[in-house]
């Protein structure tokens, strides 16, 4: 088994490889003048199993395109396996025709990466699990709320109150909970798909003079830990936390979540950012053993 070290992820490559004792492929990589996407493996993949690791976050298509050239490019040179490691796998939240006259995005993704030459994926809490049925080869996912979760235990916030953003998120609060402790529940939110509104509210909550750390898968724009952190000021939580494992973090989100009132924002470097405080390579070396093994 050989790791290829994805343009998008380097450092988590190198990370997982050498917790995972493995030899690594280096990418030469460059855009084209007019835009177009070029890579090059560096090393030997004949007859090796090969585990490229690259995350799809913004620019989604070019990481996409580069995954896809990846791994056409290791077959092309003689290994026996592709492993895509994507951790933060774009698109996957159209994983259902939401409104008439639209696809499923995260199936397309799943055959263009089939037809590139991808065997198997690995991916780290992705946003509905049923999304991994529109694959054709083997795919699973991994959960980063526990290494989340001791983040805050090594800070010295076990016992802290574990809060979901929303019931669909229930899961993962009680996996962080698992970890801290302390308690744990959920908002209620409602999105309108047209607008991209949503509401949402705390009722039944007791937080009052605890600290609470909202997690959550992803956090893009923001809007629903600012929303969920107006919600646990007002019932009296004495600290706002909140940490996920996809900080996409569009625009001036991490402002918006601190001016809301949160302390900190922590995510992982799944989306490699500054507040990529908890590294998925243990999480990633232990299911590459796993696969080795299995
Ligand atoms: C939604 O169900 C997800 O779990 C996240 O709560 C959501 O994608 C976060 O988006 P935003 O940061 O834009 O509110």
């Amino acid at each position: 088994m050989k790791v290829v070290l994805g343009p998008a992820s380097r450092e988590l490559g190198e990370k997982t490889a050498e917790l995972s004792g493995l030899e690594t492929v280096g990418v030469a990589y460059k855009a084209f003048p007019d835009g177009e996407s070029y890579v090059r493996l560096e090393g030997s993949v004949r007859d090796e199993h090969v585990v490229i690791v690259q995350t799809t976050s913004a620019p989604q298509d070019s990481r996409l395109m580069q995954l896809a050239f990846l791994a056409g490019a290791s077959k092309r040179n003689g290994a026996c396996k592709v492993t895509a490691v994507v951790p933060y796998l774009g698109y996957a939240r159209q994983d259902k025709m939401f409104l008439e006259g639209e696809g499923v995005s995260v199936e397309t993704v799943a055959c263009m990466l089939n037809a590139a030459g991808v065997d198997s994926l690995v991916t780290v809490n992705i946003h509905a699990e049923a999304a991994l049925k529109k694959f054709p080869f083997p795919a699973k996912t991994l959960s980063a709320i526990p290494l989340l979760a001791e983040y805050f235990v090594e800070k010295g916030y076990g016992k802290a109150f574990a809060l979901a953003p929303d019931k669909g998120a229930m899961y993962i609060a009680e996996q962080a909970q698992r970890v801290l402790g302390g308690g744990a529940g959920h908002l209620e939110k409602k999105r309108d798909r047209y607008t991209g509104q949503t509401t949402q509210t705390g009722e039944g909550l007791k937080v009052k003079g605890q600290p609470v750390i909202i997690f959550d898968d992803i956090i893009s724009t923001g809007g629903t830990i600012v929303g969920a952190a107006k919600i646990l000021r007002e019932l009296g939580a004495a600290n706002i936390f909140t940490a996920c494992v996809h900080p996409v973090l569009v625009g001036d989100a991490e402002q918006r979540i601190l001016g809301a009132g949160v302390d900190e924002v922590v995510g992982t470097d799944s989306v490699p950012s500054h507040v990529s405080k908890v590294s998925l390579a243990p999480l990633i070396a232990k299911a590459l053993k796993a696969q080795e093994s299995g």
